[in-house]
């Protein structure tokens, strides 16, 4: 019988525990991924205990919380805190959300924070997002127009075609919905995945515009596009709400009828 194990390296192990010392009757566990390419050292899970009465409500605030009073080594990224930038994406009791938006008074028992899955991490929390960054530059996410007429002409567009960016102009590329789609897990050199696809869909539409044909032909690719098979689980952990498996699918009926 076929035997698989981990590489040696790779296993997760037990870290360090941090007791908490106030003695608050309010403390939540928190358990934290951490890896440092510095040291030769398996991955490991630390526990810290900490006082939630003295704390904001969202799992980015307990971070800030651990980084500021117990070990200032913990790495994660972060940014606007408002759900803004997108950088403080990550896996949180086994969902990947934007720790700023995400409240620690909804999660019951210990929290368990991951960094996003299916990517290389670069340190703690942190994950090598540059593949996705390639993709999205491949789809060369700004407007297109064959000759600029006048720099003082404004491009306008119609309220109807100004509308039918909405549920696409809000994604922040946090990667949240490509790092839960397996697809992109199994594929992710090729397949573009749901946040690219999305944004490339945005671009497509946009009326204003003018190489929608050259840019459906690009993305009209077997793997790059057709790697989906609309399991949705990215719009499932999408946390602006939005539906990139909707997206995708309407890039496959405008290649369909086009
Ligand atoms: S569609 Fe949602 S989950 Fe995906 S990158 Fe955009 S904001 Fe993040
Ligand atoms: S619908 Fe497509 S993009 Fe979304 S998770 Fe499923 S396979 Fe991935
Ligand atoms: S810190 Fe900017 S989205 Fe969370």
């Amino acid at each position: 019988m076929v035997q698989f194990s981990l590489p040696e390296k790779s296993k997760v192990l037990k870290g360090n525990y941090f007791k908490d010392t106030s003695g608050s009757k309010n403390i939540k566990k928190i358990n934290i991924y951490r890896w440092s390419p510095d040291k030769n050292e398996n991955p490991k899970i630390d526990t810290f205990e900490v006082d939630i009465t003295k704390c904001g409500n969202k799992v980015l605030d307990i971070l800030n919380k651990i980084k500021n009073e117990i070990d200032p080594s913990v790495t994660y990224r972060r940014s606007c805190a408002h759900g803004v930038c997108g950088s403080c994406a990550m896996n949180v009791d086994g969902i990947n959300t934007l720790s700023c938006m995400k409240s620690h008074k909804d999660i019951k028992g210990d929290i368990n924070i991951y960094p996003l899955p299916h990517l290389k991490v670069i340190k703690d929390l942190v994950a090598d997002l540059s593949t996705l960054y390639r993709q999205y530059e491949s789809i060369e996410p700004w407007l297109k127009i064959k000759e600029i007429k006048s720099k003082k002409i404004e491009i306008t567009q119609s309220k109807q075609n100004r509308k039918k960016l909405d549920g696409l102009y809000e994604c922040i590329m946090c990667a949240c919905c490509s790092t839960s789609c397996p697809s992109y897990w199994w594929n992710g050199e090729k397949y573009l995945g749901p946040a690219v696809l999305l944004q490339a869909y945005r671009w497509i539409i946009d009326s204003r515009d003018e190489e929608r044909k050259e840019r459906l032909k690009t993305v009209g690719d077997k793997l790059k596009l057709y790697g989906c098979h609309t399991i949705m689980n990215c719009t499932n952990s999408c946390p602006k709400g939005l539906n990139p498996a909707k997206a995708i699918s309407s890039l496959k009926k405008m290649l369909a009828t086009n």
